[in-house]
């Protein structure tokens, strides 16, 4: 029998990174780290905020990158690597994938999660997740949840309504228990309406665990917990780093009989089977990893992450093209983001030399600016940056966001890209017209030039390799195929959260409701720089014959693609779904499906989209639970959420739960049932026929109605219930 203290210490951790070790169990300590896109293990002083260096790890791309492919196949073989890498670093349960919803480009933390849109950020963190517990080591999945900003994480409290946060920032977190069964899933620091999410009993245990089926560990982030009391209670397991007051407030709690031994329990076995499922995974251990092979791994999945916005067929270039290149980020690449997550990578490719192995010879650049925080560049730099444009047929200008522009630990107060960047591109444009700008950045910038230059390359935050994957697309080695997992904005303005980020004291009210990213920006109309699922190629696609079958399992998707340009290149295929009858509020579309192929010139193939059913379904508030509606439902299949290629629909049979007939139901209610209209009528009839009229009243509720016509409620709740039971059969 092992003693309630050893259970009691088992939920919470040793020290900074560790579980404790429970002797009587024979049940030593396991080691946790960050990640995700790569093993952050931590040899000397610990620290979560990525102060310290970790031992070298290939630093895969972070979510930005992996969202850009929408590729989960890769994604697995990504986190097949990073088992094989904590393995080999005797890490058993990696901190990631993170994969809240980026409600607001300026979320500084946005680098490190993968969409706007739940289906997306679902289907590529299952697939992580897959990889990395396929290979016998657990994951995290985080920051569960409402966790979409830095500002004041901590102690904010996100303001949703029930269908918003079921339907956009709930769903992928469902998908992945369901899909890929994480060990850990990570409870976030801010407060859900109301209540500390460490001490959420709604979301850690009747959503989590009653809904969902979760059956393993709730760990909280690093110093998430106030009170580890209500923390059990409420249905966390394991509370990190150590807080030896916190475990013996749990000590003292039990001796008062504020807590039961059986909740300790719960939380011990749970624990205790995590630490054994990665002590086993942990067995016969490699003793290193194959870093070149891991690294040309990162190189590959750069290559896919790469997301060409725009390209009037500058590019791709030749080697005999005489390209300057300006802009720091070309010899010091700007990779990774700031915080937790920062890996110490084991290579460091950089596009500068990339481009000079490509075109054989050393080629012009200047730095145009500097990423060194505190330094300034003399002032010739501009003016050696404006020279090296000039002598050259085409300029590789490489910008972005800085280290300190975004991190964990605070939001952007702005989209724009640096101003020493803009005013040093109008220079570069006024002295060479073909600049092609190339982007390192974790989340959207504004891009006021984009009809101003030749071309625009979105490199995202691409991992160690990211450096050779950018020349590689600029060149042609490489086809392009990423897309983009979020929209870029004209203005921060337009941005559908804009009114109602980061909030206050109060809290942050999530105002926007359903109309998260694409969502809102469709329902109003807004133009955007480049929207939702947008990304270009070399070569061109053509779609043809689509067809949509509803079939018990959902919606069967087929379409045709065929490759109609000159080179061979991957294609992803987006499935939207829209209700135009719908009686809710529906955004216009929602992606539903997505698959992803690979043609040679002139090669067609078959695409097929799987749509769940319940995929269709909505989150009905009144009858508290996910409703499909009858009906009509549309599907658009395109290549981005605004380049809708074909359109066919389908009638869904729908699961509409009975609603009886109340005193409370209006007249529209009331006729819409069979049989009613009849017994309405004479109630009606006293407001004569006029039209404008009976438009009024379709909006009366019943007891209104009786009341307004003398009538006698007990023989007409008689006629409801009889019509009420009918309707059941
Ligand atoms: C972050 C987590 C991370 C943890 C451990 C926290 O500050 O929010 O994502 O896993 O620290 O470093």
């Amino acid at each position: 029998m092992t003693d309630i203290n050893d259970k009691i210490a088992l939920t919470g951790g040793a020290d900074f990174w560790n579980t404790h070790a429970i002797e009587a169990d024979g049940l030593p300590r396991m080691t946790m780290t960050d990640g995700p896109h790569g093993v952050r293990l931590q040899t000397a002083s610990a620290d979560h905020i990525g102060i310290n260096d970790s031992v070298p790890a290939t630093c895969f791309p972070p979510a930005v990158g992996l969202a850009s492919t929408w590729n989960p196949a890769l994604l697995e073989e990504v986190g097949a690597a990073l088992a094989e890498e904590c393995r080999a670093l005797n890490v058993g349960v990696l901190l990631g994938p993170g994969m809240n919803i980026k409600r607001s480009p300026l979320c500084g933390r946005n680098f490190e999660y993968f969409a706007e849109d739940p289906l997306v950020a679902g289907e590529l963190a299952s697939a992580l997740v897959n990889g990395i517990q396929g290979g016998g080591v657990g994951t995290s999945v985080k920051h569960f949840a409402a966790n979409n900003q830095e500002t004041d994480r901590m102690r904010r409290d996100s303001q949703v309504d029930e269908r918003t946060l079921r339907e956009v920032y709930l769903r992928g977190f469902a998908k992945v228990v369901r899909a890929a069964r994480p060990w850990t899933i990570m409870c976030s620091y801010n407060k859900l309406n109301g209540t500390q999410v460490s001490e959420n009993h709604w979301l850690l245990t009747e959503v989590l665990r009653d809904e969902w089926g979760y059956d393993g560990v709730v760990v909280s982030d690093w110093g998430a917990v106030w009170n580890r009391v209500e923390a059990l209670k409420a249905g966390l397991d394991l509370e990190m780093p150590a807080n030896q007051q916190h475990e013996d407030a749990v000590r003292d709690a039990l001796a008062a009989g504020e807590i039961d031994e059986a909740t300790i329990d719960q939380a011990y076995r749970r624990v205790e089977d995590m630490v054994r499922k990665g002590l086993a995974g942990l067995a016969d251990a490699p003793d290193g990893f194959d870093v070149e092979a891991h690294h040309a791994l990162a190189r590959r999945t750069a290559e896919e992450a790469v997301v060409l916005l725009s390209n009037d067929g500058i590019l791709p270039l030749t080697p005999q093209t005489r390209v300057a290149v300006v802009g720091e980020f070309a010899r010091t690449p700007r990779y990774q983001g700031a915080g937790s997550s920062r890996v110490n990578p084991t290579r460091l490719d950089n596009a500068l030399d990339a481009i000079s192995a490509i075109v054989g010879h050393d080629v012009p650049f200047a730095p145009g600016f500097t990423t060194a925080p505190g330094q300034d560049l003399p002032a010739s730099a501009h003016d050696d940056a404006i020279a090296v444009a000039r002598d050259a047929d085409v300029v590789l200008a490489f910008l972005g966001l800085g280290e300190s522009h975004e991190s964990e630990g605070y939001d952007r107060e702005t989209c724009d890209l640096p101003a020493e960047q803009l005013a040093l591109l109008k220079d570069l444009l006024s002295a060479n017209p073909n600049v092609v700008v190339v982007l390192s950045n974790g989340s959207s910038v504004l891009l006021p030039f984009a009809d101003k230059v030749r071309a625009i390359v979105e490199g995202w935050l691409l991992g160690q390799a990211g450096g050779a994957a950018l020349a590689d697309v600029v060149f042609g080695a490489v086809n392009p195929s990423g897309k983009l997992t979020e929209t870029i904005p004209r203005r921060l303005e337009d941005v559908p959260s804009f009114l109602h980020f980061p909030g206050d004291d109060s809290g942050v009210r999530y105002g926007e409701g359903l109309f998260v990213g694409y969502r809102g920006y469709d329902a109003a109309g807004t133009e955007v720089a480049f929207p939702f699922g947008h990304g270009l190629s070399y070569t061109s696609f053509d779609y043809s014959d689509l067809g949509v079958v509803a079939n018990d399992s959902g919606l069967a998707v087929t379409v045709t693609v065929t490759n109609t340009g000159g080179r061979a290149g991957r294609e992803v295929v987006q499935a939207y779904v829209s209700v135009p009858a719908s009686r809710v509020v529906r955004v216009p579309r929602e992606l539903k499906g997505f698959a992803a192929v690979t043609l040679e010139p002139g090669e067609s193939r078959q695409v097929e989209i799987a749509i769940a059913a319940e995929e269709l379904s909505y989150w009905s508030v009144i009858d508290s639970g996910w409703v499909t509606e009858g009906g009509t439902y549309v599907v658009e299949v395109g290549s981005s959420s605004r380049d809708l290629r074909l359109t066919a629909s389908a009638q869904v049979a729908g699961n509409e739960p009975f609603r009886p007939l109340s005193l409370t139901s209006t007249v529209a209610e009331a006729v819409a049932v069979p049989g009613f209209e009849a017994v309405l009528a004479p109630l009606l009839s006293v407001f004569g026929e006029d039209p404008e009229l009976m438009k009024m009243m379709e909006s009366m509720p019943l007891a209104a109605l009786l009341g307004f016509s003398g009538q006698p409620e007990d023989a007409f709740v008689a006629v409801l219930d009889g019509l009420n039971a009918a309707g059941k059969q």
